[in-house]
C-alpha cells in the first residue's frame, strides 16, 4: 500500500497521542514574523528515579510552556529558524547546535563564537539548517554541570521530500547522577574520568524510565534516537519487532540495514524504521544491550488495526548536501588522542574540573573555551583535509566537529566507510582517516563529547579562513 499524505496526517495525529508528555511543542519556525520565539533555559525539579523529586534539574522550556524534559525542536532543511535564549539559570549560558551546518557566530561556543549569556541575559540565534534529519542542542558553557543537569533537546530537520511514515518517536536517551534519595551527587569521579568516564546512577528516554509509547500496528515508525548522556555508549538490540536503520549521526544511510550491533556513542544519533507488529496490544522491545545487563530504554505497542506495511518498502531517505573531499588533492593532519600526566587545571568561568586528563597533539585545554589556545589545524575555505586520527588510549572517544561534516575513508578497524557525520566513536587504539571539505568560516571546536574528556583536556578547535 502506498504511503500517501493522508498517512501523514493520521501518523502526525497518533505521534502527538503517543507523546502525551509534552513533546510535541508548537513549531518554533512559525512564530518568525511575530514575537521571537523564547527559548528559556530555567532551573527546576523532576522526577526522576521514583524516589522524591529531584531538585536543582535544568531544562529548557518553549515560552510558558514546558515542563520535565527539554522540547524538540522542529525545523525546516533550508528554512530559516530562530529563537532567542533567555537564561533563567544563575549561572552563564549558550546553545550549540550540535551538528547543524551553519555560520560560526552562531555555534554557541562563549568567547570562541559568542560571549556569555549571563543570568538574566538573551542571545538571539537565527540560522538556516542545510540537512535535514536528527540533531540535538545542549550548552558549551560549564558543560558537565549544565549537561549532567538535563540541558539537552533534540532537533528534528524535516526534509518535505522525505518519505512519510505512519508516525514518528523521538527517544532523547540520557542518565543521571542521582543518590538514593534522588538528588544529585558529584557530576563526575575524577579516577573516572581519567578512564571511560563516570556513568550515571538513573537510566532514563525523554526523562521517564523505560516509557512505552503508542504505535500504529503494522506500521512503519520513525524512531529517532539521540544518544545525549555525557559517558554511555549504547548498542541497541530489539525484541518482538523488526527495524531498519535508515540514518546515523543526521545523515541517511544510501544503503539501510537491518538493526544490528551498532555503538552510539554520546552526541550520535540513531534513526531507525520500525516495523510494528500486527496485532493490537503487541509490544516491542528496544533495549541496551551492551554489557553483561541489558536493559529496556523503550517500548513500542501496537494499537488500531494493522496497516500491513512492509519494511522492503522502505526507501532511502535524500541524502544531505555535504561536500565530498578530494582526498588525493587533500592535506594530512595527524590528530593524536592521548592521556596526559595528570595536572590540575586553573577554574575558569565555565567551571573546570581541576583536573587535565588527556591532550589532542599533545595539548591539553582546560575548558569549554574560557582560555583559547591556538587553534590546532588552520584549514582554507574551500579546501579537501585528512584528519589522520590516532586513539592511544584503550578507551573509546566520541569526537566531534562543530560546523562541518567529515567522513571516515579508513581505519584500522571495521567501521563505516564513506558516511557523513559530525561525531565519530574513535575505538580504542583506532587510526582512523576523517575527510572533510573545509566549507564553513570560523573557528570551530574539536572535542571529546565525553564531557569529563572535554573537559579535563581532550578539546581544540581548527580555524577555517
Ligand atoms: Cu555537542 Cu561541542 O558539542
Ligand atoms: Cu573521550
Amino acid at each position: 500500500m502506498p504511503i500517501s499524505r493522508r498517512t501523514l496526517l493520521k501518523g502526525s495525529a497518533l505521534v502527538t497521542a503517543a507523546y502525551g508528555t509534552g513533546l510535541a511543542l508548537p513549531l518554533a519556525r512559525r512564530a518568525l514574523a511575530e514575537a521571537p520565539t523564547e527559548l528559556i533555559a530555567y532551573e527546576g525539579s523532576a522526577r526522576l528515579s521514583g524516589e522524591a523529586a529531584t531538585k536543582g534539574t535544568m531544562s529548557y522550556r518553549l515560552g510558558a510552556a514546558g515542563d520535565g524534559v527539554p522540547p524538540v525542536l522542529r525545523m525546516r532543511k533550508g528554512e530559516e529558524f530562530s529563537a532567542r535564549l533567555v537564561n533563567e539559570l544563575k549561572e552563564p549560558t549558550t546553545v550549540h547546535w550540535h551538528g547543524l551546518r551553519i555560520a560560526n557566530a552562531m555555534d554557541g561556543v562563549p568567547e570562541l563564537t559568542q560571549p556569555y549569556v549571563y543570568p538574566g541575559d538573551r542571545f538571539d540565534y537565527r540560522f538556516t539548517p542545510p540537512d535535514a534529519g536528527t540533531f540535538w542542542y545542549h550548552p558549551h558553557c560549564n558543560t558537565l554541570e549544565q549537561i549532567g543537569r538535563g540541558l539537552t533537546g533534540v532537533i528534528v530537520v524535516e526534509n518535505p521530500d522525505d518519505p512519510v511514515f505512519d508516525a514518528e518517536i523521538v527517544l532523547n536517551l540520557r542518565d543521571w547522577r542521582l543518590g538514593g534519595d534522588g538528588q544529585f551527587i558529584d557530576q563526575f569521579k575524577p579516577r573516572d574520568a581519567a578512564r571511560g568516564g563516570t556513568y550515571g546512577t538513573v537510566r532514563t528516554t525523554n526523562w521517564l524510565q523505560a516509557p512505552i509509547y503508542d504505535a500504529p500496528a503494522g506500521g512503519l515508525v520513525r524512531v529517532r534516537i539521540c544518544a545525549t548522556d555525557v559517558t554511555r555508549i549504547y548498542r541497541f538490540g530489539l525484541e518482538g519487532g523488526t527495524a531498519m536503520v535508515v540514518a546515523l549521526d543526521g545523515n541517511p544511510l544510501e544503503a539501510p540495514f537491518p538493526l544490528d550491533l551498532h555503538d552510539v556513542g554520546p552526541g550520535q544519533r540513531m534513526d531507525l524504521v520500525l516495523r510494528m507488529p500486527d496485532d493490537e496490544g503487541e509490544i516491542v522491545t528496544l533495549g541496551n544491550v551492551k554489557g553483561s545487563a541489558p536493559w529496556t530504554v523503550a517500548s513500542f505497542r501496537a494499537v488500531g488495526t494493522s496497516l500491513k506495511r512492509e519494511l522492503k518498502d522502505v526507501v532511502a531517505l535524500q541524502a544531505n548536501p555535504i561536500a565530498v573531499a578530494d582526498t588525493k588533492a587533500a592535506e594530512i593532519i595527524p590528530m593524536e588522542f592521548t592521556a596526559t600526566a595528570e595536572h590540575g587545571a586553573k577554574p575558569s568561568i565555565c567551571g573546570s574540573l581541576g583536573y587535565t586528563f588527556w591532550a589532542i597533539n599533545r595539548v591539553a585545554w582546560p575548558g569549554d573555551a574560557s582560555d583559547p589556545v591556538a587553534p590546532l589545524a588552520e584549514l582554507k575555505l574551500g579546501k579537501s583535509y585528512v584528519f589522520r586520527m590516532a586513539n592511544r588510549t584503550p578507551h573509546a572517544h566520541p569526537i566531534h566537529l562543530h560546523g562541518m561534516s567529515f567522513c571516515a575513508v579508513a581505519s584500522n578497524q571495521p567501521r563505516l566507510i564513506g558516511h557523513p557525520t559530525d561525531t565519530i566513536l574513535l575505538q580504542p587504539d583506532e587510526t582512523a582517516d576523517l575527510a572533510l571539505v573545509a566549507d564553513n568560516l570560523g573557528d570551530w571546536v574539536f572535542h571529546c563529547h565525553i564531557i569529563e574528556h572535554q573537559k579535563t583536556g581532550m578539546t581544540s578547535y581548527v580555524r577555517v579562513t
